[in-house]
């Protein structure tokens, strides 16, 4: 399952517990995990045109709980300034999703936020001209295997609105499952909205990388 979308990251880093989520390799804006056909690097503040260009659009912000619709001038920049501080801390991990060896080339953003002492929650956003290549689950297995590999989080949470399939889809194929269904704050909507609540806890990660191991040993 995870063939081919390892994050190439020197896992003997030391975890970290507590405030801190992310130990100092990725508080470091020379930070990257490489995938197959992907890089997941920092935000810096010349993607702002590239990130204000694909937030812009209904399609992209309509699911979304936090882009607003129109995209006020100045979100992109102050998205990427809140994401580096973010990182900074080591409180969260925001990365944006380039292809291999193109890193000016923006295909979205994916995000871990810290929830509690030892939770993270996951968010994305693809540029449509990205859609429907396998890349939004491509990204979410190397950040997903990030978090748990360099932190000490228990459990990896997301929610989806219930007339979004494919980012359920997403989160199916990484391994997450459907825990529940109710209201969300949707800040950007400016309504409470359905939701899909999808937990991949440690112990299924951990599951899953074995046998992933096992089927490529054989
Ligand atoms: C959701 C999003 C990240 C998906 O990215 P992506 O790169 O297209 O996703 P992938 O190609 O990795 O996988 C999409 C899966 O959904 C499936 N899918 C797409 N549209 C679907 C639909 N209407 N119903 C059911 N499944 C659907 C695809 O077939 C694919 O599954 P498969 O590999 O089993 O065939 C992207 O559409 C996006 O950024 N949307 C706008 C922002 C957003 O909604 N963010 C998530 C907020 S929770």
């Amino acid at each position: 399952m995870f063939r081919g979308c390892e994050p190439r990251i020197p896992f003997s880093f030391g975890l970290t517990t507590g405030a801190v989520m992310f130990p100092d390799i990725a508080r470091d804006d020379v930070f990257r995990l490489e995938t197959r056909r992907l890089w997941l690097r920092w935000p810096r503040l010349s993607d702002a045109p590239a990130i204000e260009r694909y937030c812009a659009k209904w399609e992209v912000a309509r699911y979304t709980a936090r882009i607003p619709h129109p995209y006020p001038k100045g979100s992109a920049e102050r998205f990427v300034f809140a994401a580096r501080e973010g990182n900074t801390l080591g409180r969260d991990l925001a990365m944006m999703i380039t292809p291999l060896g193109a890193p000016s080339r923006i295909l979205g953003a994916i995000s871990l936020e810290r929830r509690g002492t030892d939770r993270l929650t996951l968010g994305y956003a693809l540029a449509p001209e990205a859609w429907g290549r396998g890349y939004g689950t491509e990204a979410g297995r190397a950040i997903v295997d990030a978090a748990f590999s360099l932190s000490a989080v228990v459990e990896v949470d997301a929610s989806v609105r219930v007339e979004n399939p494919a980012s359920g889809r997403v989160l199916e194929k990484i391994g997450f499952v459907r825990v529940g269904r109710g209201l969300r704050g949707a800040p950007a909507r400016g309504a409470m909205v359905e939701c899909d609540a999808y937990v991949l806890p440690r112990n299924d990660w951990t599951a899953r990388r074995e046998a992933a191991s096992l089927e490529t040993a054989r």
